[in-house]
């Protein structure tokens, strides 16, 4: 088997290499005017009046919830399916992860599950618009009012995605953005926050960078997360092709999802007619029970050929030994501050339901027509192969 399909590459606009070369020339290294250009476009191109670039993804969520003023022990309302880092962000600020279950069809937060997850500890809602298709956040957001919530997107894979003609990262409080390199775009490591809310914007700006007012002040304990210069040289020319990227990426997984539909074993996600899906996955959910195969057999035996597909979050969050023996800052804490139990001894239905068997094909903006035509062929012949 000669022909090997990835699932995902990063793209260049073209002037990434001009900029780069531009600031080893200056020698100016540090966060500057290509961060604060990245930044400018950033919020323009989500529609919102800040955006404040940081090192990752993981320290955009961790920024965020101090910058919003999470106390010690307070709970944080979390999907179970999701990357580790969404709920592992919340510890790091002190704070206890509390997992929701998911919305069965779109693998999002399941809001009808938020009201088993609240307490009188509950400080924000931190819905994931998981694999590019944003959760439904009417309700999340009605939710989160009627408790007085904060609602914290955690949007590392949703890029350019909109729920109702607003792009998400401008729905609740604060947006929360990875930049990592498999992402749609990309600034080889990179996170960004955006916010309407000046004073928020202010606070995040000053954490970011070891909690200074100025060069002699450090009015709070921050950290250094500031993104390099090096990043925003990568993600100024990089937003610049986003839209073309995603229509793409849109292209292509909407055709393998509409093309490989009505397969027994295998289900295109359900995307919602109000939405616009970034697509970082084209996703599809294995049926076990009707295919005899696990979807880690699946993924094995697409990659043997030569079809590469993403196969992740198969271990529940609550079962992450992380959670489930509370291992924090080599103790307790911040468990230890909470007055509930937290025994994470939970087995969420839909999660369970679903946990293990969610392939992504490939779908990034680089595939040739005969890319696509064989993974879709090798997807359809699949029971044939086994
Ligand atoms: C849903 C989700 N949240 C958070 C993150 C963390 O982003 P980063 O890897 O940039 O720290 C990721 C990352 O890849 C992610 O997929």
């Amino acid at each position: 088997m000669d022909r090997h399909v990835d699932v995902a590459e990063p793209i260049l606009s073209g002037e990434e290499k001009e900029n780069i070369d531009d600031v080893l020339t200056s020698g100016r290294f540090l966060q500057g005017p290509f961060v604060e250009e990245f930044e400018e476009k950033w919020a323009e191109y989500i529609g919102t009046e800040h955006a404040i670039a940081v090192t990752n993804g993981t320290a955009a969520i961790q920024l965020s919830l101090k910058a919003l003023g999470m106390e010690p022990g307070s709970e944080v309302i979390v999907p179970s399916l999701t990357f580790g880092s969404t709920a592992t962000a919340v510890v790091h600020q002190g704070g206890v992860p509390v997992f929701a279950d998911i919305d069965r069809e779109l693998y999002t937060l399941d809001h009808l599950d938020l009201e088993r997850c609240v307490t009188e500890e509950t400080f924000a809602v931190m819905p994931v618009h998981l694999y590019g298709h944003p959760a439904e956040m009417d309700e999340i957001q009605d939710f989160a009012d009627s408790h007085d919530l904060y609602v914290i997107e955690d949007a590392a894979q949703a890029h350019g995605a909109a729920y109702k003609q607003r792009k998400v990262g401008s729905i609740g409080d604060v947006g929360c953005f990875s930049f990592y390199a498999t992402k749609n775009i990309t600034t080889g490591e990179g996170g960004i926050v955006t916010t309407d809310n000046d004073a928020i914007a202010k606070n995040l700006r000053m954490l970011r960078s070891h909690g200074m007012a100025n060069r002699d002040n450090h009015v709070t304990l921050g950290y250094n997360y500031r993104m390099s210069e090096l990043n925003g040289a990568i993600g100024t020319s990089q937003v610049d092709c986003l839209d073309d990227l995603n229509h793409r990426r849109q292209e292509i997984s909407e055709r393998l999802l509409t093309e490989l539909d009505g397969l027994d074993w295998l289900s295109p996600a359900t995307v919602r007619d109000y939405v616009e899906h970034a697509y970082f996955w084209a996703p599809f959910e294995v049926h076990p029970d009707k295919l005899g195969m696990t979807g880690k057999e699946v993924w094995d035996t697409l990659r043997e050929q030569g079809v590469e597909t993403r196969h992740r979050y198969n271990v529940p969050l609550y079962d992450q030994p992380v959670f489930e023996n509370h291992r924090g800052f080599n103790s307790e804490f911040p468990w230890s501050m909470n007055p509930n139990t937290h025994d994470y001894d939970l087995s969420l239905p839909h999660v369970e339901e679903v946990v293990g068997n969610m392939i992504g094909l490939p779908n990034h903006p680089n595939l040739t027509e005969a890319d696509i035509e064989y993974v879709i062929e090798t997807i359809r012949s699949f029971e044939q192969l086994v």
